[in-house]
């Protein structure tokens, strides 16, 4: 049996006259940028995400450093974040032309550690991004704490978690903005590259609409910006996919559901942890192996039996050759819960459109390797 890692050709073919329609939509429209699907998406996603705004730009890692820019966040700031996260979220720190500062993990969901962050807080220290990593959110009520202390913005990264729920608190509840990644492979992703900030603050959103498309909000009037904006046609195809996110993301926890249940007991690894209260969508199923030396053993036992597993993110940004490539960082204490966490984690395959045999297959294989092990 075969297990792919992503179901995006089965998910096209499930919902595929609604993408069809919302294309030809677009097509006949002859208005491809900055036209009405794309005002039509961020009215979606603002209700979505219960905010008053929603901008759509190029990518996720755009999204979160117009956010710093639109806050004059720049050279000379410190932005806290987490080493164990997709690099872009220290790369658009480092973009917007700040420092980024690693501060560690949580050792059991693996999103930023509060009780770390105010060790690394200097007079520099301008904001801090909190990462919703693998689907599950960050402590916000913590960190939201912190920041008001400090007088900090807090900018989500939620390019994996849409559709989550903290313990008490809405994604974009607590923060100065939120920004989202619609690549292929989120839980939410279009047929290529766009994102989107949420936000409640007028002035983020209408800097980040002009700083997006060369410093305009009105024809030939210009101030300094960039080229980032979402297509039309990404956004017809994330309008039709937006309506099924949430049963999407119910699919994602019965199937993680499954597999804890049936990884349950496995004595070299350990399984996802969910924190109790809020809403684990589950964008990735990590376990995490006892030993460092057995991560690519097993990665390499399921891949010769079929089954695509990964790795998210098995080399640390600060511990990829040539960091910080004469940028500005610091490490603030230890980050030994991140560096564990990219030894030991494998991605199981995760996507809602998996199928009963295939998910029992994927625990079969799994457990048969954890007997192996001495
Ligand atoms: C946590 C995180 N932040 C930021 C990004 C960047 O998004 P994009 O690839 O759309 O720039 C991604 C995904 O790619 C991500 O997983």
């Amino acid at each position: 049996m075969k297990v792919e890692f992503y179901g995006h050709v089965r998910q096209y073919h499930n919902i595929k006259s609604e993408i069809d329609a919302n294309i030809k939509e677009v097509l006949e429209s002859g208005q491809y940028v900055m036209g009405p699907m794309l005002k039509r998406l961020e009215a979606e996603l603002a209700k979505y995400h219960e905010t008053k705004f929603a901008i759509g730009v190029g990518n996720g890692t755009d999204a979160i450093w117009l956010a710093l820019m639109a806050l004059g966040v720049g050279p000379g700031d410190e932005v806290i974040t987490h080493p164990n996260t997709f690099f872009a979220t220290a790369e658009a720190i480092w973009i917007a032309g700040a420092t980024t500062v690693f501060v560690d993990c949580d050792s059991n969901t693996r999103c930023i550690d509060p009780a770390k962050i105010e060790a690394a807080i200097t007079p520099k220290t301008k904001a801090i991004i909190p990462v919703h990593l693998y689907g599950q959110c960050a402590n916000m009520k913590a960190i939201r704490k912190i920041a008001d202390k400090h007088k900090l913005y807090v900018i989500e990264d939620n390019a994996q978690a849409i559709g989550s729920r903290g313990d008490g608190f809405k994604v974009a509840e607590l923060s100065d903005a939120t920004a989202t990644s619609f690549i292929i492979q989120k839980n939410l992703g279009t047929f290529g590259d766009s994102g989107a900030l949420m936000t409640n603050n007028e002035k983020i959103d209408t800097t980040v609409r002009k700083l997006r498309n060369h410093g305009s909000n009105q024809r030939n009037v210009h101030s300094f910006g960039f080229n980032s904006r979402l297509d039309d046609l990404h956004a017809g195809i994330l309008s039709a996919k937006l309506k099924h996110i949430d049963d999407w993301s119910d699919l994602r926890r019965k199937w993680a559901a499954r597999y804890t249940a049936g990884l349950n007991g496995a004595k070299n690894f350990s399984l996802p942890f969910e924190r109790g209260g809020g809403r684990h969508v589950y964008h990735l199923y990590i376990i995490e192996t006892k030993q460092a030396q057995q991560r690519d053993t097993l990665v390499k036992f399921l891949s010769d039996n079929g089954i695509d597993a990964k790795t998210h993110y098995s080399i640390a940004i600060h511990q990829q050759a040539g960091y910080p490539w004469g940028k500005n960082a610091r490490i603030s204490g230890s980050v030994a819960n991140a560096e564990q966490n990219a030894a030991t984690c494998v991605s199981l395959p995760m996507f809602p459109e998996l199928t009963e045999q295939e998910v029992d297959y994927v625990v079969a294989k799994t457990m048969e390797w954890d007997r192996t092990q001495p």
